[in-house]
């Protein structure tokens, strides 16, 4: 009896304490936040907020997500890329070889945390959005056939974060 309500406890508990692995990923993702900061103006890289969703959009099972989260710090690249317009916008992230053992707290970390909405961060996006459209569309016609598809894109991402930013930061 006082086994169930132990474990009931722990249970519920853990649905809002980090595990003591991701409590470690919090410390050790400082190396991140040199440019994963949501505040920072113009933006270095994407927020957590949004890497997480795409990552757990992709890699729904905590394992694999901690996996492709490791696999991705050792070795960025343009195949393994889920974020293809950051890494338009601001190239693509530097390797950041950490050891596995805190690459995986990292993960997990990233897989746990609810990160707040980056509110700043989507009000800087829309501010410059007529000027990096621009600049995106500059990139593109040098690639070739991207003219059409980058203004569309653009036009798309705008109005996805006009809503997000509309429905959870006012
Ligand atoms: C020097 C700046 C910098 C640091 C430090 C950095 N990142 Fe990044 N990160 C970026 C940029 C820029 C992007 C967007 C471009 C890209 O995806 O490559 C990015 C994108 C990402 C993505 C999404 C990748 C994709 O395109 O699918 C993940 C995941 C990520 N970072 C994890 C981390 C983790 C974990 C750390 C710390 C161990 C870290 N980053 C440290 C700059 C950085």
């Amino acid at each position: 009896m006082k086994k169930i309500t132990l474990i009931t406890l722990a249970l519920a508990f853990n649905a809002l304490a980090l595990t003591p692995e991701a409590e470690k990923g919090k410390t050790a993702i400082a190396a991140c936040m040199a440019c994963h900061n949501a505040e920072l103006s113009p933006a270095l890289a994407p927020p957590f907020y949004g890497v997480q969703n795409k990552y757990k959009q992709a890699f729904s099972d905590k394992d694999m997500f901690v996996q492709a989260i490791s696999d991705w710090a050792k070795n960025p690249s343009l195949e393994k890329s889920l974020m293809k317009r950051p890494v338009k916008k601001l190239g693509l992230m530097p390797a950041m070889p950490l050891p596995d053992e805190m690459l995986a707290q990292i993960g997990a970390y990233l897989y746990e945390e609810e990160f707040e909405p980056p509110c700043t961060h989507w009000a800087n996006d829309l501010k410059n959005s007529t000027g990096s459209q621009a600049q995106g569309r500059g990139k593109e016609m040098g690639q070739g056939k991207g003219h059409g598809r980058g203004m569309g894109q653009g036009g798309n991402h705008d109005a996805m974060i006009r809503m997000k930013y509309n429905q959870l930061c006012k």
